[in-house]
């Protein structure tokens, strides 16, 4: 089982075994036909839609972004009105007024909203993921892990809250003295995520804050507003209150920042890049007259791995292409820089070059696919543009063949791989399906762990050996928030991997674990005189 005893948890509700409420197990492909079925009914659909504010919006129709297909950017997904700058105002007076009445309302009661919207999710679990494949080019696996990510959050989140918001912790004192600490919400939260996990993380953000005891300002990343808005829709059916949870589309210059320098915030719950997360922090900081925010960061990663001579290379080499390529490298965790000890380079970078030709990217709703899209056009173009810089340096060791009649009209980057000279580490997140590959020798082992820690990020880690104490030894000096010992580094399951980084990766706590609600609680003792 994988709940640690220590965390009291409902069983067989975690992790990737798990049945959904119809007793499917998805993570047999072939259980997935009566799903895709299903989803059908969605394919077509056009959504218009709009801000969910605690009041009326009016429509705007000349202020409508449209949301094109990533695999097929032919295809209009639908448009979305943004929110105005005095719509995000007025939401956070909203937000305000509810507060008072939304802190004092049972946990019991906020747990179960949470838990009653992750039965609503389980059981649009098709529309869900049609949205997330026409709007983020998910896959049909990758949107099944989605969509159980999100429900993991509101239920170990409803479980956490129950723990720690129930009864007020009795302390000790003096005789004729009662007193007792508790725990409340701080505020109100703006929630900003990014779009490539549009349902886990902006739900994960959004449910933890609300359950915590505060109103939430929940800003989508601009290309997945419109999956974000069917999800708000399924929390308000569970029973959330309008004005406790409200939906902000737009970009983020705009409605981001207003949120973030409006001095009324509390605090940001923000996932995205870390220069993101430099703005907000500046933002939050330079407001006058306000309250000390609270800023959970979880941003990006260079993220490495590193393999000797005693690992198995097969295994290596599965792990290194689900980390590096699945979700088109569109994972925060994914590994972008593979050290591989000399003597055993050759014969992995041969094995890697077979496993990358029988890679096939294309439909993401085509069960054979095993690498969608990236995005949109300026992610391809930025992705394309390193490509095409460190091919023309000479580095490029093995490229997935596109195939036009299943790629021509999406924006799609081929899964790369390039070798690097040296120790060097990558500058900058490729956030892609691209990986680098260095080799080391024995002797260079400990540069290369500087290396790796001297860039500051700390996200996840890998270490492929067959050496026990070299693989403990490696983990324990490597800094990084997520350490994964013979297996790939992503796919980070609640209450079991809580998952998050250090330095310029994050601030944590870290999401789906023990200690995420603390940072959304402000903790209040009382003392009575009896
Ligand atoms: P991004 O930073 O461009 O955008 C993230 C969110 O921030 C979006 O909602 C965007 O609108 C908003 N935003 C942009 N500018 C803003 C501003 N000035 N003020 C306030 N909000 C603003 O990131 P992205 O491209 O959407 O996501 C990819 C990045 O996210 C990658 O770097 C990836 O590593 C990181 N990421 C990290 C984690 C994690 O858990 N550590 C998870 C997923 C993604
Ligand atoms: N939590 C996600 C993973 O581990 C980002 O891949």
């Amino acid at each position: 089982t994988y709940a640690n005893p220590k965390i009291p948890l409902p069983k067989d509700i975690y992790g990737p075994n798990r049945k959904n409420s119809k007793g499917v197990n998805l993570n047999i492909r072939s259980q997935y036909q009566p799903l895709i079925d299903e989803m059908a009914k969605f394919m077509d659909k056009e959504h218009h839609v709009k801000p969910l504010l605690a009041f009326d919006v009016p429509d705007a129709p000349a202020e409508r972004h449209e949301v094109r297909c990533p695999y097929d950017t032919r295809q209009l997904v639908g448009s979305v009105q943004w929110t105005s700058k005095e719509q995000a105002q007025k939401a956070v007076d909203a937000a305000w007024a509810a507060f008072p009445r939304w802190q004092s309302t049972p946990v019991e009661e906020r747990a179960q909203i949470l838990e009653r919207f992750a039965d609503n999710m389980e059981n649009h679990l098709a529309e869900l993921m049609t949205l997330c494949s026409r709007e983020g080019g998910k896959l049909l696996t990758d949107g099944v892990d989605e969509i159980r990510e999100a429900v993991d959050f509101c239920r170990y989140y409803a479980n956490r809250a129950r723990n720690l918001f129930g009864e007020a912790t009795q302390l000790p004192g003096p005789t004729g003295e009662s007193n007792e600490l508790y725990m409340t919400g701080k505020g109100v939260f703006a929630c900003i995520s990014p779009w490539n996990f549009p349902v886990a993380i902006f739900c994960g953000q959004m449910v933890a804050a609300a359950v915590s005891g505060n109103c939430v300002l929940a800003k989508p990343a601009e290309q997945t507003s419109l999956v974000a808005h069917r999800v708000v829709e399924l929390l308000y059916e569970a029973g959330m209150p309008r004005d406790v949870v409200q939906l902000l589309p737009g970009d983020g210059p705009t409605v981001g920042s207003v949120l973030s320098s409006d001095r009324r915030i509390t605090g940001v719950a923000f996932t995205g890049s870390t220069d993101t997360a430099h703005i907000i922090n500046r933002a939050l900081a330079a407001r006058d007259q306000a309250a000390i925010a609270t800023l959970i960061a979880e941003t990006g990663g260079l993220n490495a791995m590193i393999v000797d001579s005693t690992a198995l290379p097969e295994q290596v080499v599965a792990d290194v292409v689900r980390s590096s390529f699945q979700s088109a490298g569109q994972r925060c965790s994914a590994l972008r820089m593979l050290y591989v000890q000399e003597d055993v380079a050759d014969h992995i970078i041969e094995v890697l070059k077979g496993a990358m030709a029988e890679l096939s990217v294309g439909d993401p709703r085509d069960l054979g696919t095993d690498v969608g899209p990236v995005i949109d056009e300026d992610a391809r173009k930025g992705l394309q543009a390193h490509i095409e810089r460190m091919t023309g340096e000479g580095r490029l060791i093995a490229e997935t063949r596109l195939d036009p009649a299943h790629t021509g009209n999406g924006t799609f980057v081929a899964p790369t791989a390039f070798e690097v000279e040296g120790i060097q580490a990558l500058e900058t997140e490729q956030f892609g399906p691209i990986l680098h590959i260095a080799r080391y020798k024995a002797s260079e082992l400990d540069q290369v762990i500087d290396t790796i820690n001297g860039k500051g990020y700390g996200l996840t880690f890998g270490v492929h050996s067959r050496n026990e104490s070299f693989a403990k030894a490696i983990s324990e000096k490597i800094r990084a928030g997520n350490v994964y010992v013979n297996r790939n580094i992503i796919g980070a399951v609640v209450g079991v991997q809580p998952f998050g980084g250090q330095g310029l990766s994050g601030t944590g706590p870290k999401a789906g674990g023990p200690h995420y609600l603390l940072s959304f609680a402000t903790e209040k003792t009382r003392t009575v005189n009896t």
